[in-house]
């Protein structure tokens, strides 16, 4: 049997920080009602010529680097991204270009928001497993300061921007046990952006949440997500060494490491330094505890996800 492993990470933040104390500029607001609320601190913020593909390349080089593998045997390119940086081409194509990879791979984004990553990762996956990809890059990118309306003091202190990526390779070891993914489109007035090409307000398209039903949502649904994704493999809680979630809320990741039984020890969190930054939290987490040494090569993580869509998903993952 054919699985896709993981075989390197990594990820990238801009240099410019936005801390609670600047919200307290900009709205009516306190650092004390934020870390509590959310557990954010900073969220870095891309400068003005930065664009997604820019941090998605940077994350990619260095994923490509810790593989040991180069550009021109990448097979497969997806981004987890919200936030493109045009309409089309995908970001997906553009990242292609700047690396370099002149083999006419497919290239082409994904967009669930904050399930990105994890329905690029399925994606890649099933890729793998068919024998049409062997080696993929998947990355989450974004850039959601360009869609945060910062005057929208209920959720304007929630987003950062960032990237992280991985190199998946066909393997005849596990690898990527399973990936569970899943939408319910009838939530979508609960988490939206107010514009597109189609709708028309193109000109500063902006997030708009009702944070309390989806906070409630969230917990609900990750809550499922984990009794789904241990069940279809027949694993206990116990099983899971790590669990590396979407980093929306502090809060909402206590709950489901609560659901899990994981000693907080056993969670990655990264909420506090980067905020939400959508497709790029799952990557970024990941790559932060690889680096640190805190994730080994053997060990089961339990990736989650929820997001605008409503979409979810899980990945259960052989380090
Ligand atoms: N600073 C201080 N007070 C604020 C505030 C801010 N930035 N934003 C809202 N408040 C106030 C409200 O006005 C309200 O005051 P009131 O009780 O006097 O009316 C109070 O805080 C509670 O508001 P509420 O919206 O119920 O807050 P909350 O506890 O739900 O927290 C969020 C708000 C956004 C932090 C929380 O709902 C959340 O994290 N939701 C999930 C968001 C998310 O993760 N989305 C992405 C999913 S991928």
């Amino acid at each position: 049997m054919t699985y896709s492993r993981i075989i390197g990470t990594g990820s990238y933040l801009p240099e410019r920080l936005l801390t609670n104390a600047d919200f307290e500029k900009l709205i009516d607001t306190t650092d004390q009602w934020i870390v509590e609320r959310t557990g954010i601190k900073v969220r870095h913020i891309a400068a003005e010529n930065e664009l997604t593909s820019d941090l998605a390349v940077a994350a990619a080089r260095r994923a490509l680097e810790a593989a040991n593998v180069v550009p021109a045997n990448i097979d497969l390119v997806i981004v987890g991204t919200t936030t493109p940086d045009r309409v089309f081409p995908s970001t997906a194509c553009i990242v292609q270009a700047k690396l370099g990879i002149a083999n006419a791979c497919p290239a082409f984004d994904v967009q669930a928001v904050c399930s990105g990553f994890v329905y690029a990762l399925a994606t890649a996956n099933n890729f793998i497993k068919a024998g049409q990809a062997r080696t993929a890059l998947v990355i989450g990118a974004e850039t959601l300061s360009r869609i945060t309306d910062y005057s929208d003091r209920g959720n304007c202190m929630l987003w950062g921007d960032g990237a992280g990526a991985v190199v998946l390779t066909a393997s005849e070891e596990p690898g990527i046990i399973s990936t569970h993914i899943h939408a319910d489109g009838r939530y979508q007035e609960l988490l939206y952006v107010d514009g597109g090409p189609s709708m028309g307000n193109t000109e500063k398209p902006a997030m708009r949440m009702q944070g309390n039903p989806v906070f409630k949502m969230a917990v609900n649904t990750l809550d499922a997500i984990v009794d789904e994704t241990l069940a279809a493999n027949g694993m206990e809680k116990a099983d899971i060494d790590w669990l590396v979630p979407h980093q929306a809320n502090i809060r909402i990741i206590q709950a489901t490491g609560k659901k899990l039984g994981l000693p907080a020890e056993r969670v990655v969190i990264t909420v506090d330094q980067h905020g939400n930054t959508s497709a790029a939290s799952i990557p970024l987490a990941l790559d932060t505890a690889v680096r640190d040494g805190r994730i080994k090569r053997g060990q089961t993580l339990l990736m989650e996800a929820f997001g605008g869509g409503f979409t979810w998903g899980s990945a259960l993952v052989k380090f």
